[in-house]
């Protein structure tokens, strides 16, 4: 199988930063425009996985740049806005290592940003080029629907409480909505362009769903202590529910080496750029979190 190439990116990269920092408005008066905000935001840093998956994929299948550059501003501009408004919901104060946007500007400004951010993702995708405007309905409602479900991980994830006594298939249900939808997109949506069917488009998402479980896992596994009683957090639901003297360490790593396979299950009948998609995203998640590449 051919690896992706990601030396032919830069011209790419530079282009989607570029693009990234022209959205949020401008100043109305004299305040903090949104533009800025954003600015600040995105020079905290941040590993451009999922643009960088959607070039990768993109230029794999000879996409045009704008085409693929289209769909890679998209997706990463939706997951900025769900970093921001994730803030907010959390009460967290600094987003990698910098002051989060709601602690600079107020809430408010948070979550008009995160507004403004959601409506520049589909305004990226307008701009998708010929021959692809027949597929374009489709991208949208993928779209669409990825931030349905991530709306609605985020909505029971801020529900819970150290009361709530979720059963660990609640959790999971709960991260795979809140977690996946973003990472698979990018892959979806070059898969769609390229002649992908509905179904292989749903085999992508739903794998790159556990890979998003298998994300969350990995890191409730590193925040265990910082947690405990503060945040839903997957070893803990485990300890609940394991009353006859299991290690619910032991049963994590067994969940996050099922959701792997599950995901390289999902696309292994699809075209190959799709398999090394996921594989760019293991090896980003083993990368990571160290510890879990024992048992990989
Ligand atoms: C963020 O989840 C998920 C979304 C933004 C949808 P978390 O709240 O668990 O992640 P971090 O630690 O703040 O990035
Ligand atoms: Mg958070
Ligand atoms: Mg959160």
């Amino acid at each position: 199988m051919q690896a992706f190439d990601f030396s032919l990116l830069d011209n790419d990269l530079i282009e989607l930063e570029h693009r990234l920092r022209q959205y949020g408005s401008k100043p109305v008066k004299d305040e903090v425009s949104l533009n800025q905000l954003f600015i600040d935001h995105l020079s905290s840093g941040g590993s451009r996985t999922r643009a960088i998956l959607a070039l990768a994929a993109g230029h794999s299948q000879n996409l045009s740049a704008p085409a693929r550059l289209s769909i890679a501003a998209s997706v990463e501009l939706l997951h900025q806005a769900s970093l921001i408004h994730d803030d907010v919901q959390d009460e967290d104060s600094t987003r990698r290592g910098q002051a989060a946007v709601w602690t600079v500007a107020g809430m408010s400004s948070a979550i008009c940003l995160g507004d403004d951010l959601i409506g520049a993702a589909f305004e990226e995708l307008a701009l998708l080029p010929e021959p692809h405007i027949q597929q374009l309905p489709r991208l949208i409602t993928m779209l669409s629907r990825g931030i349905s479900v991530m709306a609605a991980g985020q909505t029971i994830d801020c529900q819970w409480t150290p009361n709530s006594h979720l059963s660990f298939d609640d959790y999971e249900r709960i991260v795979r909505h809140k977690s996946g939808p973003l990472l698979g997109l990018p892959i979806a949506m070059v898969l769609a362009l390229s002649e992908g069917t509905d179904d292989q488009v749903t085999r992508v998402l739903a794998g790159a769903s556990s890979i998003g479980v298998a994300y969350q896992l990995a890191d409730d596994l590193v925040d265990k202590a910082d947690d405990f009683n503060h945040r839903l957090n997957g070893f803990w639901v485990l300890a609940d529910q394991m009353t006859d003297g299991s290690d619910p360490e032991t049963v994590l790593r067994s969940r996050f080496e099922w959701h792997l396979n599950h995901a390289r299950e999902s696309v292994k009948m699809l075209p190959d750029f799709c398999i090394q998609a996921f594989e760019v995203l293991i090896q980003a998640l083993h990368h990571k979190y160290p510890s879990f590449k024992a048992a990989a």
